[in-house]
């Protein structure tokens, strides 16, 4: 579905950020993983977390939905039921990554793990490698891409150091360990968003970090407390860079997920000196269960360019578009190190902003491992493919409202992947 954006005249108005896809992930495996049934508040009901609902039940957990919630009654940590079929992952990589985590512990049971077309493109190596080594069996399409295959067997506990550094693949190994035997290991090369490690915490388990090192012991069996899913950081980032973009907006974007680890983009858009106030958590040296939430208070004001390092990568990975965007707005240079992950996002989302942009008047190019765009005083508009991705798509429309002319976005549909309401709360703050 296309949908056209025309340039917006200021924003305002409050609502709270959708709930936090990559937490509803984990609640929901974890939920399937444990022993007693677990009640999950403010569950986000978008195509990806939905995936991961059907995947659980597939595999012999219950899934009860009432109103924003979820009840998940799981199938327990070694307990995991072999599906008449293939499980069907849609377009989320959260969920092939992680899912392997557990089935790999699944003694004597296979399972095959598919999804859409840009899945299909997403490499899953990384996780078989770790995998294998604790004793399961993986095959994958030509060694790395989906279709995936699992045999389960009994694990055993090891060292890894990630050669990207990744929260997915990393929750995949410490979900995996939790069956392990003995304590497993996971170093990363930058800190990585660490919800996995959060969850774990709040549940029991014997978790700990030590740098960029998370050690986990593994249990007999996982017991949950109730879940409440904050605002997801990452969605709230787009409606953040529509009011920061706009002349004379003011916004209040109630109940964001502030965990340091996901607050990145909002620390490189405070130096690109953007309005955003909140209560942002600090980077935490020990390692605490709590995912803290804030408010946050935007205003349009004059940008200035950044350079964004590949330490911090990891922290704003999903909304290094927007700071592309941004960076179409601001006075002086905007560069990105380090990110050629955004290669093997949903899309190539190197060539889908730098295409995009470029198309909408930006002065951007690609370089071998992120972008650099020369501030061109705002974007003139015209036509953003979304190339099927979501936070492509997102961006184009955000783009559209603070453009001169308007932007029509191609495949508009693909909001629906995190963030369903996302046109219609745009709208609410337009009006
Ligand atoms: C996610 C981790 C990130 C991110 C993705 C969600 C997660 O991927 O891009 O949208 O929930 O763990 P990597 O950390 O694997 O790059």
């Amino acid at each position: 579905m296309n949908m056209r954006f025309e340039p917006a005249r200021a924003l305002s108005g409050e609502l709270d950020a959708p709930a936090d896809k990559s937490i509803s992930h984990r609640a929901a495996l974890l939920g399937a993983m444990a022993s007693e049934p677990v009640r999950i508040e403010r569950y986000l009901q978008a195509a990806d977390t939905t995936s991961t609902l059907h995947a659980v039940q597939a595999l012999g957990a219950l899934v009860e939905i009432n109103g924003e919630g979820v009840v998940v009654r799981g199938a327990g940590l070694r307990e995991a039921r072999e599906p008449d079929g293939p499980i069907d992952v849609g377009n989320a990589g959260t969920l092939m990554r992680l899912l392997p985590g557990w089935l790999a512990a699944q003694q004597g049971r296979s399972f095959t793990l598919h999804g859409d077309e840009s899945i299909r493109r997403r490499p899953v190596d990384r996780i078989a490698k770790p995998l294998r080594q604790m004793g399961a069996e993986l095959t994958a399409r030509e060694g790395r891409f989906p279709p995936l295959e699992v045999r389960g067997a009994r694990l055993r506990a090891i060292s890894y150091e990630l050669d990207v550094p990744s929260a997915q693949v990393k929750s995949c190994v410490l979900l995996a360990a939790l069956a392990a035997d003995g304590a497993t290991t996971v170093g990363e090369p930058a800190r990585s968003r660490d919800h996995t490690e959060r969850m774990l915490l709040r549940a029991g388990v014997a978790i700990h970090r030590n740098g960029r090192h998370v050690t986990v012991v593994n249990v007999d069996e996982l017991l949950l407390e109730p879940i409440r899913i904050p605002g997801d950081a990452s969605s709230a980032a787009f409606l953040v860079t529509a009011g920061v973009l706009v002349p004379g907006s003011r916004l209040l974007i109630g109940d964001v997920g502030v965990n340091w680890t996901r607050t990145g983009f909002l620390r490189i858009l405070r130096r690109m000196q953007g309005i955003v106030l909140g209560d942002l958590e600090d980077e935490t040296g020990e390692l605490v269960g709590e995912e803290p939430v804030s408010d946050l208070d935007v205003a349009h004001g004059a940008l200035e360019g950044t350079v964004v390092e590949a330490e911090e990568v990891p922290l704003a990975i999903d909304e290094l578009p927007l700071v592309a965007l941004l960076g179409c707005f601001a006075e002086g240079e905007t560069v990105v190190h380090g990110a050629q992950e955004l290669r093997v996002k949903e899309s190539d989302r190197i060539a889908g902003v730098v295409e995009g942009l470029r198309g909408l008047g930006g002065d951007i190019e690609a370089t071998p491992d992120g972008f650099a765009v020369r501030g061109s005083g705002g974007l003139r508009g015209g036509t953003l493919d979304s190339r099927g991705d979501h936070r492509l798509a997102m961006m184009g429309a955000v783009a559209g409202l603070a453009s001169r002319e308007g932007v029509e976005v191609l495949g508009m549909d693909a909001a629906a992947v995190s963030y369903p309401s996302f046109v219609a709360d745009l709208a609410g703050l337009c009006s």
